[in-house]
């Protein structure tokens, strides 16, 4: 019965798969793309382990299979009182929310193998990178006719556009998330937020005065476009001004001028994310995903994951209107029970809880291998993990980015990338 419904989805996905080739340049001509029963079985696995893991750390959430081995609903204990309305409909939130496990571990992989700054070198490699990309990075770009005056476009954009990826795929070891939920007042998280690698903190939240919850230490701030605006009172909360600003919507006229003229010492950049769909469009998720994209392990903190939540509050600041706080959480609990990150929060935190019944890595390889079969996307389901490259890690041989300062293995990690795992220009051309 569900190897029937998934041969549904399978069909389904056909449709859209000439789409996919015209993207990607890439035909399944080597008939690679076929599922067979071990990828079902991995799938089915996944699916198995993932309920119990959802059990055992979901504080009472509870996964359920859902229509084949990709679809998981969770859901909230019936005594769950939601708090949210969407303001449009006035609806209050749901109590279960369905998830896509073949979509996410397959997504979420690529994340981890990509770099996630807008870099010049990005935009020139795409196909009509200036003409249909680039004005849509800068504030207003309607305006600029599709960047018919290239060089107004690039100075526009010249303050945040790295030539080559300053940061690399597992450079840091062990990161940590800060969102900035009241939350983080219960517990005095801030020694072992220090202890991290690095650290990823967002929006205008301050550190001072409030390193007993939430420590000193600050690698990078997400900004969305409220305090990206604001970017000369953000680049004050960080004594350092070591930080690295990344901003996740447009540059705007205002940021240019107050980099130049504030000045502003941090580096800033543009990130260059992938979409996840309406679960997943606020700071805190870019704020993981950006991390991802850079460590080996993230852990996360401050992000109201607890039961029992009364309003959405922040620190340091009175509360404001958070949004769908409850799908977030299971989008979170769903990550936790993928590997991807662990959670901290008031009722989760020794340090040294381990996630339990987490589906073991070959479990989670083997799914996300027969998930990228089954999505059809480049590469699928080959076992040599660069064939799954985006163009995002385009990167020619002659040049090196400048990994001075990077770990051990985030060095070898971009030798052997540099290497061997080069999309050929060949294939850069088949975009087109
Ligand atoms: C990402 O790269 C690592 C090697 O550094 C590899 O083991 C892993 O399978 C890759 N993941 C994906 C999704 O390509
Ligand atoms: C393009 O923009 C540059 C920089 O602002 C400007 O100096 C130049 O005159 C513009 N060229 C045209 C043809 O408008
Ligand atoms: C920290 O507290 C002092 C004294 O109350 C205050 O002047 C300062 O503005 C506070 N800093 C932040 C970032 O809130």
């Amino acid at each position: 019965m569900k190897i029937l419904q998934l041969g549904l989805i399978v069909a389904l996905t056909t449709g859209l798969s000439a789409l996919t080739i015209y993207i990607t340049g890439v035909s399944n001509s080597a008939g690679g793309f076929r599922v067979s029963s071990d990828d079902l079985s991995a799938l089915s696995s996944l699916q198995s382990d993932f309920k119990k893991c959802v059990k055992a750390n979901g504080l009472g959430l509870q996964a359920i299979s859902g229509r084949d081995y990709c679809q998981v609903t969770i859901q909230f204990p019936s005594d769950t009182k939601p708090k949210w309305r969407d303001p449009k409909s006035g609806e209050l939130e749901g109590l279960s929310f369905d998830f896509n496990l073949c979509e996410a571990v397959a997504t979420w992989g690529q994340v981890r193998n990509s770099t996630t700054i807008l870099t010049k070198e990005f935009i020139d490699a795409l196909p009509n990178g200036w003409e249909d990309y680039a004005w849509r990075r800068i504030n207003k770009g309607v305006q600029l006719n599709r960047c018919e005056n290239k060089t107004l476009c690039m100075e526009k954009l010249s303050l945040v556009l790295p030539e080559m990826p300053p940061f690399i795929p597992r450079q840091f070891g062990r990161c940590a998330v800060i969102g900035n939920s009241g939350d983080l007042l219960k517990t005095k998280f801030g020694k072992e937020i220090d202890g991290y690698d690095a650290v990823v903190r967002e929006n205008g939240a301050p550190i001072q005065n409030y390193t007993e919850y939430v420590g000193r230490k600050s690698t990078f701030r997400l900004l969305n476009r409220g305090s990206a605006k604001a970017l000369d009172k953000v680049a004050e909360l960080d004594e350092t001004g070591q930080e690295v600003l990344i901003v996740k919507t447009t540059i705007h006229d205002i940021m240019n001028k107050m980099i130049r003229e504030v000045p502003i010492r941090n580096p800033v950049y543009l990130m260059l994310g992938a979409s996840f769909g309406s679960a997943a469009k606020g700071t805190g998720l870019k704020a993981l995903e950006f991390a991802l994209s850079l460590c080996d392990s993230v852990d996360m903190y401050g992000f109201t994951v607890d039961p029992g939540y009364k309003e959405w509050t922040r620190y340091f600041s009175e509360s404001r209107q958070g949004h769908t706080p409850l799908h977030g959480r299971a989008y979170y609990q769903m990550m936790e029970c993928l590997g991807l990150i662990k959670i901290h929060s008031p009722m989760r935190a020794d340090f040294i809880r381990v996630v339990e019944s987490l589906p073991s890595q070959s479990t989670i390889d083997a799914a996300r291998s027969a998930s990228e079969k089954l999505l059809r996307r480049v590469g699928g389901g080959k076992t040599d993990p660069w064939r799954a490259c985006s163009i995002i890690k385009k990167r020619e041989k002659e040049k090196t980015s400048n990994i001075a300062g990077a770990r051990d293995a985030a060095v070898d990690h971009q030798n052997i990338f540099t290497k061997k795992f080069l999309p050929s220009s060949s294939h850069l051309r088949s975009l087109r």
